[in-house]
């Protein structure tokens, strides 16, 4: 059994991993900048402040480094990108420090496959290059601290690139459902654009497949091998939801509502492949979407 510390536990990851982690019978802790339960296993950080509240003599296994302000929270002001920056860039940097007494044998980061940049037609894989833009040099820069922080703890370094993480309780699918259960779905601009997802149920035994196998290490896809266009994911998501998608939004009104974030989100193409994890033998409980979709709205 396990020491795990998780920082951002308290959003739609961190949730999923802290109940399937505690079942399975490991210690969990978590780190968080809400005050925190004396006892609750929970510890108190602020990274904009630099502080941070891990009891000295405290050792972890594993640390699941997971925190970060959301990134479609908003238009992206410049006041926000820096905010989006800042909030994993600086914390990793903070959690390496505050770990550095007594480091663990793993650090698990998150990343997303916004690595990529708008990859188009591209099968993407963990080899492929890094693209442009701003979510691009974000998951660079966030990648890059997290190795700086592995490098001075001298320990094992998994980079989580995960694509869309869905889940009823949040995150895309989340926000997708009550427009789409009011036949109000639509198609984003022509729909061509790939979607790479993975159910939160393979998200979660992804990551324990990571900590699992000692040999896995750097980038890794948390993304299905059957990654699909806008479009199929509308018609897949109305079509179990039972509902039409009445409702294409133009990409000119997305850019009007959402400015940047629209090109680099909701327009941009991310045909990506889960080669790492297909190649160390994980095999997915949901590799469809059709099958992924049934089972998150069902048991709802
Ligand atoms: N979900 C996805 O589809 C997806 C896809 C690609 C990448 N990712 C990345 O994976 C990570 C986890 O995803 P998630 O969906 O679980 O995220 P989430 O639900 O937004 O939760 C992130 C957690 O980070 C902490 N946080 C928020 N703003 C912060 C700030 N300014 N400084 C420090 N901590 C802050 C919060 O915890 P406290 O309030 O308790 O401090 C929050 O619960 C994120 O960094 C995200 O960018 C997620």
């Amino acid at each position: 059994m396990a020491k795990i510390l998780i920082s951002g536990a308290s959003g739609l990851i961190g949730r999923a991993l802290v109940a399937t982690f505690n079942s399975a019978g490991h210690t969990v802790f978590s780190l968080t900048r809400r005050s925190p339960k004396p006892d609750s296993g929970c510890f108190y950080w602020d990274p904009t402040r630099r502080i941070i509240e891990i009891p000295l003599d405290t050792k972890f296994d594993v640390v699941i480094n997971l925190a970060g302000e959301g990134i479609a929270n908003g238009r992206w002001s410049k006041q926000r990108k820096q905010h989006l920056r800042d909030s994993r860039i600086q914390s990793t940097k903070l959690l390496g420090k505050a770990l550095a007494a007594s480091p663990p044998k793993l650090l698990l980061s998150a990343s997303a496959t916004g690595i990529y940049g708008n990859g188009g037609e591209e099968l993407l894989s963990e080899s492929s290059q890094e693209g442009g833009g701003f979510l691009a040099s974000l998951a660079h820069d966030w990648e890059a601290s997290a190795q700086v922080c592995a490098q001075e703890l001298r320990c094992r370094l998994c980079l989580m690139r995960f694509g869309v993480v869905l889940s009823p309780h949040g995150g895309a699918l989340g926000q997708m459902l009550l427009p789409f259960k009011l036949g109000l779905g639509g198609r984003f601009g022509n729909g061509r654009q790939w979607m790479s997802w993975i159910g939160i149920g393979d998200a979660v035994r992804a990551i324990s497949h990571l900590i699992n196998n000692d040999h896995i290490q750097g980038p890794v896809n948390i993304t299905t091998p059957s990654p699909v266009i806008n479009l199929e994911f509308t018609h897949t998501l109305a079509r179990i939801l039972r509902r039409p998608a009445l409702l294409p939004i133009p990409a000119f009104l997305l850019r009007l509502i959402f400015g940047e974030l629209a090109d680099q989100l909701l327009l941009s193409s991310a045909r990506v492949h889960p080669s790492r994890l297909l190649e160390t033998g994980f095999t997915f409980e949901a590799p469809t979407l059709e099958e992924a979709l049934c089972r998150l709205l069902m048991k709802k």
